[in-house]
């Protein structure tokens, strides 16, 4: 890859909280942008996405990437999945992992490991490095209610620089179905991101028109 294109990297990790249609249209989006995607899966986001999407993800990185690209209809390029303990993944450090990431759809269970550093998979190594070196790391997490430890393992990591954007879509642009909602939260991390996008109409300009 060459240098100029390395500001385009993102990390994207899916777990297994609801919300599998966010992360897999914010994959979408991201690389049609022209971002280099690393998407880390956890096995129990498989077990979601087959679930809530009836998409069979495969557990090698390889496989999954090549049905991920079918289903999306996507140019491969762009996308690297990266296995659990691929330690030797650019995510893996501090000297050559992207400077944004997001997890989407966040689990508690993730969100509490990466409050306590755990780095015991990749994916949770990948977030641990973002925050260390002060990048962007974004948690969409999915639960309710939340527990008490939750809400702290929240503020600990917005304390942290982290910023949680729980999976709650609004309702004031009328959505008219399931695809609106999830294009409200994608539209609220792309912006988030700094990515350009036009999924939903934005608050005070297209309500006057
Ligand atoms: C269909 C399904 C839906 C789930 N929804 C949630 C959820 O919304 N939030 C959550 O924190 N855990 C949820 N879970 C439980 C997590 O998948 C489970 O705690 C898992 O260990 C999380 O692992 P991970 O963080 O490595 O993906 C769900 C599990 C399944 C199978």
């Amino acid at each position: 890859m060459s240098e100029a294109n390395r500001d385009k990297r993102i990390t994207l990790a899916w777990t297994g909280a609801s919300g599998a249609p966010y992360g897999l249209r914010l994959l979408e989006c991201l690389l049609a942008a022209n971002y280099h995607v690393y998407l880390l899966v956890s096995s129990a986001a498989r077990v979601v996405l087959a679930t809530e999407h009836g998409l069979k993800l495969p557990a090698g990185p390889d496989a999954a990437k090549a049905t991920l690209v079918k289903h999306l209809g996507c140019a491969p390029e762009g996308l690297e999945v990266c296995g659990k303990e691929d330690w030797f993944s650019p995510v893996a450090s501090g000297s050559a992992a992207p400077k944004q990431m997001v997890i989407c759809p966040c689990s508690a269970g993730t969100l509490a490991s990466v409050a306590h550093g755990l780095s015991d998979n990749l994916l949770e190594r990948a977030a641990d490095v973002v925050l260390k070196e002060r990048g962007q790391l974004l948690m969409v997490v999915r639960e309710t209610p939340f527990s008490t430890l939750h809400l702290e393992n929240m503020l600990k990591l917005s304390q942290m620089g982290a910023t949680i954007m729980p999976a709650a879509p609004g309702f004031y642009h009328q959505p008219a179905s399931i695809d609106d909602l999830v294009d409200f939260m994608v539209a609220r991390i792309l912006d988030h991101l700094g990515v350009e996008q036009g999924l939903v109409p934005r608050w005070g300009y297209d309500q006057r028109k």
